[in-house]
């Protein structure tokens, strides 16, 4: 049974988009674990655990991105060969320093931020207030995080 108050075809350029950064928040997640895995130096307690708390907040944003693809009655595209030709966000070196970690993981929410700004477009030209309301809320959370961030990577104050 059709549950869905959206035309068929209407839906078809959100679920693009929303494949699209299904894809982004896979490539992202790994580049998080990597930084998890590799950073050191004097701020490794610190950003080891923080970057943890962010790929377990990504880990959760994939899953919910595919099963609104579900939702909307579409697949979600699951291969990283796909994800890799879809995405923006590139697969990042991780022998690198804290302060590039953190600015790279900024760089990849810069272009999350773009995707999910295309989704609620599209989203909003469909009459698919589910999504706009879903990644409208992740929006406003990623960009509070990004702040964060950028706060860190600034210098004190003398
Ligand atoms: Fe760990």
């Amino acid at each position: 049974m059709s549950y869905l108050n959206i035309e068929v075809k209407k839906i078809e350029p959100v679920v693009d988009e929303l494949n699209i950064l299904l894809a982004e928040y896979n490539v992202y997640y790994q580049n998080l674990r990597g930084f998890h895995w590799n950073v050191v130096g004097e701020n490794f307690f610190v950003l080891h655990e923080k970057f943890e708390e962010l790929y377990t907040d990504a880990r959760i944003k994939v899953d919910e991105i595919a099963e609104r693809i579900l939702t909307l009655r579409h697949h979600p595209e699951s291969r990283f060969s796909e994800y890799h030709k879809l995405s923006k966000v590139k697969e990042a070196a991780s022998l690198i320093s804290d302060k590039k970690m953190v600015a790279q993981i900024l760089a990849d929410h810069q272009q999350l931020l773009k995707q999910m700004t295309k989704v609620v477009q599209k989203a909003e030209e469909a009459g698919d207030e589910g999504t706009v309301d879903m990644i409208g809320g992740y929006i406003g959370s990623l960009e509070k995080v990004s702040w964060m961030l950028d706060a860190w990577l600034k210098e004190t104050k003398k």
